[in-house]
């Protein structure tokens, strides 16, 4: 059952530093990725998908994941994360530290297989061998599914939802036993609100609202991002991705921009009534330091506007 709607907080899950900084193709200072990281948990950002733990080779940008893990393993008060494409980086991930992984699958066959080199089935299998992994680390051990192209596939076009149905019932059937976070992924940034509210309806009637924990990721690509995420809490979602100063853009899904800007998502929401316990002014001084990064395209409403504008009231 769906408690309060629109809840009276969500949780807010920032994802530049992995959805983000592996769009910039020249891999950035170690140090510069930890100053811009110190600056979200500065502004009271809570969870944090700090990169991801994938082959060097086809993210070059994340080689230095275990450095920028371990500047920030023992802060106090904030989740950290990390992608994992396959064991191999969950072990990679659990070896640092971490506690919290995020294991991504496609629902579009295509899709996957431009972004991890094998079928939605095999992405499948690889699922239950990391739940069974995730499992015997014990109960502070967390797993989330990123669900990659539920809305639009660059390749296959419109995603239908029973599409989503068919590859999460997959899932959860291979991860039995564990309280799963799934993460709708608007990979490209073309759904509609509209279009994000009826999936969510019909993936919820099928397999239940208690069944997992609703988060919802969204690009901005075409200008729906915020949008896409209000529909979202109202359909239930009360974790919601985004990426400080908008940062981003999927080398694996062309033309795709970044994600939706935290600073934007933060103001709609805030502005609401709905908490999300961050500090807007620090927030726009991480997204100032992002966006200064070399090499890195960013979109944000809020940095635009004039800074006394910008407060939240
Ligand atoms: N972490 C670090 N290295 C890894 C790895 C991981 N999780 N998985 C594989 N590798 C290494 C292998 O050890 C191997 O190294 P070697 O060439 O030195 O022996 C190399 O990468 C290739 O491994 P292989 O298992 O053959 O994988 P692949 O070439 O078929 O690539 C993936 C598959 C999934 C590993 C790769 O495509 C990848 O990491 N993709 C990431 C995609 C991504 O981040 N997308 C954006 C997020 S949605
Ligand atoms: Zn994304």
């Amino acid at each position: 059952m769906i408690s309060t709607i629109p809840p009276h907080s969500v949780e807010l899950v920032e994802v530049a530093p992995r959805d983000g900084f592996q769009s910039i193709s020249d891999p950035l200072p170690t140090q510069a990725k930890v100053e811009a990281i110190q600056a979200l948990i500065d502004a009271g950002i809570k969870r944090i998908e700090i990169g991801s733990f994938v082959s060097p080779k086809a993210v070059p940008q994340m080689a230095d994941i275990k450095d920028i893990v371990s500047a920030f393993i023992n802060q106090q008060g904030v989740r950290l994360s990390a992608l994992i494409p396959n064991l191999k980086g969950a072990e990679l991930a659990l070896a640092s530290g971490l506690r919290e992984l995020v294991y991504v699958v496609s629902v579009s066959e295509t899709h996957n297989k431009k972004n991890v080199r094998q079928s939605v089935d095999a992405s499948l299998e690889g699922l239950a061998h990391i739940a069974d992994r995730v499992r015997d680390e014990g109960p502070k051990a967390r797993l989330r599914l990123d669900l990659g192209t539920c809305f639009d596939c660059p390749y296959e076009g419109r995603i239908d939802a029973q599409r989503v149905v068919e590859v999460l019932r997959k899932a959860l059937a291979v991860t039995e036993g564990l309280q799963l976070e799934v993460a709708f992924c608007d990979t490209t940034g073309r759904a509609n609100p509209y279009q994000v509210r009826e999936t969510l309806k019909i993936v919820q009637q099928v397999i239940g609202y208690d069944t997992i924990d609703w988060a919802f990721h969204g690009h901005n690509t075409f200008g729906a991002g915020v949008a896409n995420a209000l529909f979202a809490i109202e359909q239930g979602v009360t974790v919601l991705d985004a990426s400080c100063a908008g940062l981003g853009g999927c080398p694996f899904a062309p033309g795709a921009t970044g994600n939706t800007a935290t600073e934007d998502l933060v103001f709609a929401l805030q502005e609401g009534g709905i908490e999300t316990g961050i500090d807007m002014m620090r927030l726009l001084h991480a997204a100032d330091l992002i966006a200064a990064l070399p090499g890195g395209l960013t979109a944000s409403s809020l940095r635009q506007v004039p800074r006394t504008r910008a407060a939240t009231r």
